[in-house]
């Protein structure tokens, strides 16, 4: 296995379900991690827990939006430990102002009486989009050039089954996470004589935060999009934030992954491979 030890590594969105089952991993097996996220309290909490468990990381509040925050985060981690070997952008999401009602047009629509695209809240839409490229284009910009640097590392991208598709209802988060995994290959492609690999992670259905109040009922069943969802899936369930640990593991190694990059690993239960019929 990859060894871990003394790795410089930075992680956006840190503290967020699916990353911080993947900081942990990291920390514990004794990488030196950076935990950026929007949030202060919590990537301070979670490396404080960490450190509290003999890990060595640094809690670091960074929008992923704001060059000036990335490029302070940078110097913080460049006085502790020098620049990184490897990212985890794992920043991203939706914002629930940028979503349609309804998975299709109706009349209503147009009257004002139903939130459908032709009624979409447009600054929510644009911050949807910024969170999610810029939140990925920038820290590869801040942070790819101490990899680069180094001669030898990788970048890990978070892309989603809506870079394959659309999925119904959040039309900007499907366009980002096309746009990511495109600039996956186009960044894999130029930084390969850096040394640089690039790839992507495209997760399933995972129940976060909010996707929970969508996917599932209050006395922990599924709604009626979360049955959707599940009968789409060939497993028969949503994922576990753990289980999206050995996919990133595999990626960043240098060994087992060293030809490899460009791609975009799914870890989905098979939502991919299913028709639905
Ligand atoms: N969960 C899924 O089923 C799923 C499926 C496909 C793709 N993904 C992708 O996987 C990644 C992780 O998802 P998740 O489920 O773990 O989401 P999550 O629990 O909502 O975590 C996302 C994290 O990103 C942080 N973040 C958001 N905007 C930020 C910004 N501008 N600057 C810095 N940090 C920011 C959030 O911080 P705050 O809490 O402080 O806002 C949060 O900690 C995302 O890119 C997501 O799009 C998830």
């Amino acid at each position: 296995m990859f060894d871990l030890k003394d790795k410089v590594i930075v992680v956006t969105g840190a503290a967020g379900t699916l990353c911080s089952a993947i900081v942990e991993d990291f920390a514990k097996n004794g990488a030196r991690v950076a935990l950026l996220g929007r949030t202060r309290s919590k990537v301070v909490a979670l490396s404080e827990k960490l450190n509290n468990e003999g890990c060595c990381t640094l809690g670091i509040c960074a929008d992923v939006t704001s060059e000036l925050d990335l490029k302070e985060a940078l110097a913080i981690i460049k006085e502790n430990w020098g620049d990184p070997d490897i990212l985890i952008n794992g920043a991203g999401g939706k914002d629930h102002r940028a979503l349609t009602e309804g998975v299709e047009f109706t009349p209503e629509e147009l009257s004002g009486d139903a939130n459908g695209f032709f009624g979409i809240h447009s600054e929510a839409f644009d911050a949807e989009l910024a969170m999610n490229i810029q939140g990925t284009v920038l820290p590869s910009k801040i942070f790819g050039a101490g990899i680069a640097r180094k001669g030898k590392g990788s970048i890990i991208n978070f892309a989603s089954m809506n870079s394959y598709r659309p999925l119904s209802r959040a039309p900007a988060y499907a366009i980002a996470k096309a746009g990511i995994l495109n600039f996956t290959q186009w960044l894999a492609a130029y930084l390969a004589p850096a040394g640089v690999r690039v790839n992507a992670v495209a997760p399933g259905f995972f129940i976060n935060e909010r996707s929970r109040k969508l996917l599932m009922t209050d006395d922990g069943g599924f709604s009626e999009r979360g049955q959707q969802v599940v009968s789409h899936t060939p497993m028969k369930r949503f994922g576990e934030a753990a289980e999206m640990v050995g996919a990133v593991r595999y990626l960043i190694d240098d060994q087992q992954a060293a030809f490899v990059t460009g791609i975009c690993l799914p870890v989905d239960g098979g939502f991919l491979s299913c028709s639905g019929l």
